[in-house]
């Protein structure tokens, strides 16, 4: 493999710990440091929301302006610092009118209706600031639709200063596609040629993950298997056979793990630490949830938890159908999480009339940490699921997987094979009530009845490890191949 350090801008909506929704924010922390550790050159850039203190930040002096087409000139703050434990520098785009709001996306569930001009502006400002600090890029990577413009602006209006450098748009999500009013093409300034069939248009509007796929030298998404539902109708959201047009260049790299930030052994958040070699310290991250939560006190019931996104994707839809049949067993179940609302009325409603069942609507990291630590088991039955962070951080804390068969928990759970006491994890294949429900009561009655199993998956599960350092290679190779496209 080539040895040739790259400069790379790295731009992304969200980015841990400075703001973060759900997992690109973890990756948009984590995949930069390790292609650092490989020797290339990284700088990060994401916009400058309102809950980003400021004061903690360093302000560059000079203002950024920004070319809005029909808008005119927009000018931007730029504050800087760096990435928790590593010199990869991170540049915050300060922008009072666009991103000075509570959301990042959205409002009480409802988009941002101007969030076309929002991170059309982020991308042109992630460009424009390259030129100011005279960082000329061997690669821009995008991620979602936020930045999918830049692979086409950077061969159009910025072509003076980025002619040379290859693009590479990573898909976390394929849902989310950024489809907006047409006129939104007089703000990229990218020319109206590109409002096509094969680039950004879609059904007389714009999409601006459509058109990124076709621009972009390559693209990746977020493991092997979703690389290949995103093909066909089930997962496409209306672009599988755009994707299956351009199938050569895409590639699946799975996510990894930042091990520093999910481990029982290190995770300042816990009651008590722990790790395979001592599994005490689970047990009492358990008591202390069931004491947090109010629920009877007992090792011997299973604790099931959950952690996400209240959103369809999730399935949420079938925990709710078949929540009152898994109470009936004789488990605990936690949750955390916030999205749509019939979900947080829905589930508090549940908590109310079930005792052995808790919540809590919200978004907090703590939470997160000592849900996964004193839970025996996660839930995670996803109608898609493009990697999906939460069930690896699951294997490493000992809290065994339900996951449904989609994206990356098909990648990374192994399903429990009775016969030959193997697995690290609990698997089911049809998006219905049914198989979820038949696949909980197995993974109870293993926890039951065979603890001798459950805790050598636990020990198993504990033991692998998703490394940022693989992932960052074969992101070296992705980047390796775009240049060569560029370069032929
Ligand atoms: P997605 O990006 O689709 O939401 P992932 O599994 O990749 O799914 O990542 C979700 C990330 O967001 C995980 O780090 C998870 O712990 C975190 N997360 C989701 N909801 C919450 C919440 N309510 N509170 C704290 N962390 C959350
Ligand atoms: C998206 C996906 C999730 C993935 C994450 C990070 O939000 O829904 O599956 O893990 O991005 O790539």
């Amino acid at each position: 493999m080539s040895k040739e350090k790259l400069k790379i801008l790295f731009a992304a909506a969200e980015v841990v710990p400075f703001a973060k929704t759900g997992g690109l924010a973890d990756v948009s922390g984590a995949l930069p440091k390790a292609l650092k550790e490989l020797g290339h050159e990284i700088i990060v850039v994401m916009p400058r929301y309102y809950k980003i203190d400021r004061r903690k930040l360093k302000k560059l002096e000079a203002p950024l302006g920004v070319p809005m087409g029909i808008m005119g000139e927009l000018w931007a703050g730029v504050y800087m610092s760096s990435l928790p434990q590593s010199d990869v520098p991170i540049y915050f785009i300060d922008y009072e009118e666009y991103f000075g709001r509570h959301g990042l996306y959205e409002d009480e569930n409802d988009g941002y209706s101007d969030n076309d001009n929002r991170f059309v502006f982020f991308s042109k400002a992630a460009l424009q600031l390259c030129k100011m600090l005279q960082f000329t890029p061997d690669i821009i990577h995008a991620n979602d639709w936020h930045t999918a413009a830049m692979p086409l602006l950077s061969q159009t209006r910025f072509k003076h200063d980025f002619a040379h450098a290859a693009s590479v748009l990573t898909i976390h999500n394929l849902q989310h596609q950024g489809n907006f009013y047409k006129g939104i093409m007089d703000v990229l300034e990218v020319g109206w040629e590109h409002f096509n069939p094969h680039e950004f248009e879609s059904f007389d509007r714009v999409n601006l993950l459509k058109g990124a796929i076709e621009q972009a030298d390559a693209v990746t998404t977020v493991s092997k298997k979703y690389a290949e539902e995103i093909q066909t109708q089930e997962f496409g959201f209306g672009l599988e056979h755009h994707i299956q047009a351009h199938a050569e260049k895409l590639f699946g790299i799975l996510n990894g793990v930042d091990y520093e930030e999910w481990n029982p052994s290190l995770d300042k958040f816990l009651a008590q630490k722990y790790d395979f070699d001592d599994m005490a310290g689970k047990l009492e991250c358990k008591r202390d949830m069931q004491k947090h939560f109010n629920l009877e006190m007992r090792d011997d019931v299973p604790l099931i938890g959950f952690v996400g996104r209240f959103a369809e994707q999730k399935g949420i839809g079938l925990i709710a159908g078949i929540i009152d049949n898994i109470l009936d067993l004789d488990v605990q179940i936690i949750m955390l999480g916030t999205g749509e609302k019939w979900a947080e009325s829905f589930f508090s409603n549940v908590a109310k009339k079930r005792e052995n069942f808790a919540l809590h609507v919200g978004y907090s990291d703590a939470l997160a940490h000592k849900i996964e630590a004193g839970s025996d088991m996660f839930l995670m039955p996803s109608l898609f699921e493009p990697c999906g962070l939460n069930q690896i951080y699951s294997l490493r804390y000992g809290t065994l997987p339900i996951v449904r068969a989609a994206g990356g928990l098909d990648d990374t759970i192994v399903n429990f094979d009775e016969a030959h006491e193997h697995g690290n994890g609990f698997k089911f294949y049809e998006a219905s009530q049914e198989a979820f429900y038949y696949t909980v009561l197995w993974a109870v009655n293993i926890y039951t009845h065979d603890k001798e199993s459950f805790e050598k998956m636990q020990l198993l599960a504990m033991q692998q490890h998703f490394s940022w350092s693989d992932a960052a290679k074969s992101y070296e190779e992705v980047y390796q191949y775009a240049l060569s496209k560029k370069r032929i």
